[in-house]
Formats: structure tokens, C-alpha cells, sequence
């Protein structure tokens, strides 16, 4: 594509593709202003979600998985709010839809994987909960530190779906060398996955809670709205990434010197957020591990979304 003849710079072929993957679905919009209303009964979001056929599909598939725990097959979308709650059918369908609108005819490559990808994303989203309890939040930042967990990295999918191939590459060449992918990434479009994420959840109209995690998650925030919980998160980041559930399905880190660099990172970062460090490998690690294998079905309907979507 061009205009009067000049070849778009990848930052425009990334900001045309991106308003080319539209707005937040109309479903998703009334559910997100619905989450905080203390008067919204489980019929009342059962009745939005049915409004989109395909999605309360994917939503009945994926409760009736391990996952929830729930030992009879649940059948309609109101038993699932009942039964699980409003936060995580929300956090269900949000992950839903992401994956239907940006997984759908992506090709996986040797280093970018649909499955490590939510799996490291579900592990973020499972310790920034964790830490939100454990420094005493309140119940709603908790499950918006859920939520910012799941959403963090969203900004490499956006990337890979739209330049596949070459963030590939890229992501390769950060995993073989020295060089950073955030640096990598400034490089190739200008703009590092965290802001890409950020612009992208603005074009859904989510909350500025959400984007402030997103964008701030690799640096120091700017302004400190919402500073707790982009600590939260960052911390849960490298708490994934200590325990084993990387973004990148080679990344894994082998090398000690960088295993002992992510500890002492995640230490301070503890540290800031006045954790016990000790509970980083006893309580914590092992709570983060269960609950991520417990889950491992709410991956399964991520990738599964994105096949059902081709
Ligand atoms: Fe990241
Ligand atoms: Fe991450």
C-alpha cells in the first residue's frame, strides 16, 4: 500500500491495521460498563452475552472445561454467571474476543506460540491477583490486576498478526542474542509491544486502568495514577517468567547469568510492593504453578476461539 506512490513506514501499516481490527465488540462494551454496577443481576449479562451467538458458543465450551471445577455440564450462559461469577465470565469473554479478533489466521511460527503466549499471559494475570491479596487490596483491583495481567502482552499479538513473518524474526533475534525486544521493536515500527498494547486497548474503549498497566509495563509510569497496580503487574510479569511460563517458546532461560539477573529483579520489585521475598519461592511460586496448571483449559478455549474464527 502507498500514498501518491510513497511505501507506507511500518508505523502506519501498523496503525492502518489496527483500525482495520475495529472496536471493542458492541457485547464486550456493555459488559465492561456493567462490571462495577453492584445492581446487575446474572440475567441481566447472561442477556448480553447471548446477544452474540458466536461468543456465548465459545463461553458455554469453554466453562464446561476442567478449568472451573464444576462438576455438572452447564448448559446455559445465566448458570455460568451464577456459578462462576461476573468477573470471570467478563474476564472469559474479553479473553474470547481478543483471541477470536486477533488469532484468527495467524500461522505459528518456532518462536511465537498461541499456547505459551496466553499461558504466560493466564500466569501473569494468576500472580498479579496473588500479590494484589497479598499486599491487601481490595477485591476490585485484584481482579483488575487479573485482567491487566491477561491483557499485558496483548500488544505481540497485535504485532505478530500484523507483520507475522518479520516480528518472528525479531523475536528470534532477541532470543539469540543480547539485544532487547523492546529495543528491537522501537527499532522496527517505532513502537515497543507495550505501547502498541496500550493504543490497541484504547481503540476498545477499555478502562485507563487497563492501559496504564499495559503501556507501563516494562518502564517506570509516568504519573502515579494507578501506580499500585502497574507495580502489581509488572511484578506478576516476572513472576511468570521465574516460574517458567514464558511468552516465547525458546526463551526459557537456561543461561544462569540471566536467571539470577530475573530473580534479583523480581526481588526488587518485591521488595517496592513490601512482599517478604521469602514467599517468592515457598507460598507464592507454588499457588501461581497450581493455578496455572488448574487452568490450563481457559488456554485450550483461547486457542481454540482463535481456530473456531478461521
Ligand atoms: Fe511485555
Ligand atoms: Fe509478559
Amino acid at each position: 500500500m502507498s500514498v501518491a506512490g510513497m511505501p507506507m513506514s511500518r508505523k502506519e501499516v501498523l496503525a492502518t491495521s489496527m483500525s482495520a481490527l475495529g472496536k471493542l465488540p458492541p457485547t464486550m462494551q456493555q459488559l465492561l460498563s456493567l462490571i462495577n454496577d453492584p445492581k446487575v443481576s446474572p440475567k441481566d449479562i447472561a442477556k448480553i452475552v447471548s446477544y452474540d451467538p458466536s461468543l456465548a458458543y465459545q463461553v458455554l465450551k469453554a466453562v464446561n472445561c476442567a478449568f472451573y471445577g464444576i462438576p455438572r455440564e452447564i448448559t446455559n450462559i445465566t448458570q455460568a454467571v451464577v456459578l462462576l461469577g461476573l468477573t470471570n465470565v467478563r474476564n472469559l469473554c474479553l479473553g474470547l474476543s481478543m483471541s477470536m479478533k486477533l488469532a484468527q489466521r495467524i500461522p505459528e511460527s518456532k518462536s511465537f506460540k498461541l499456547v505459551d503466549f496466553w499461558r504466560h499471559s493466564l500466569a501473569t494475570a494468576i500472580a498479579s491477583k496473588i500479590i494484589a491479596n497479598q499486599v491487601g487490596e481490595s477485591r476490585e483491583v485484584a481482579n483488575n490486576a487479573f485482567l491487566g495481567g491477561l491483557l499485558h502482552d496483548i500488544g505481540k499479538l497485535v504485532l505478530y498478526r500484523v507483520f507475522t513473518n518479520e516480528y518472528a524474526e525479531l523475536v528470534e533475534e532477541s532470543l539469540a542474542g543480547d539485544r532487547d525486544l523492546l529495543e528491537l521493536e522501537l527499532q522496527f515500527c517505532e513502537q515497543s509491544h507495550a505501547d502498541v498494547g496500550g493504543n490497541f486497548v484504547v481503540s476498545w474503549g477499555m478502562d485507563s486502568s487497563f492501559v496504564s498497566c499495559i503501556v507501563n509495563h516494562h518502564q517506570i509510569p509516568s504519573s502515579p495514577q494507578y501506580e499500585s497496580l502497574c507495580k502489581i503487574v509488572k511484578l506478576g510479569n516476572k513472576l511468570a517468567n521465574l516460574y517458567g511460563f514464558n511468552c516465547f517458546a525458546n526463551s526459557v532461560s537456561s543461561n544462569i547469568r540471566d536467571a539470577e539477573e530475573l530473580r534479583a529483579r523480581v526481588f526488587e520489585k518485591a521488595d517496592e510492593l513490601k512482599i517478604d521475598t521469602n514467599l517468592i519461592e515457598t507460598d507464592i511460586r507454588t499457588k501461581v504453578i497450581s493455578e496455572v496448571k488448574q487452568a490450563e483449559s481457559f488456554v485450550e478455549a483461547m486457542i481454540l476461539a482463535a481456530k473456531k474464527s478461521k
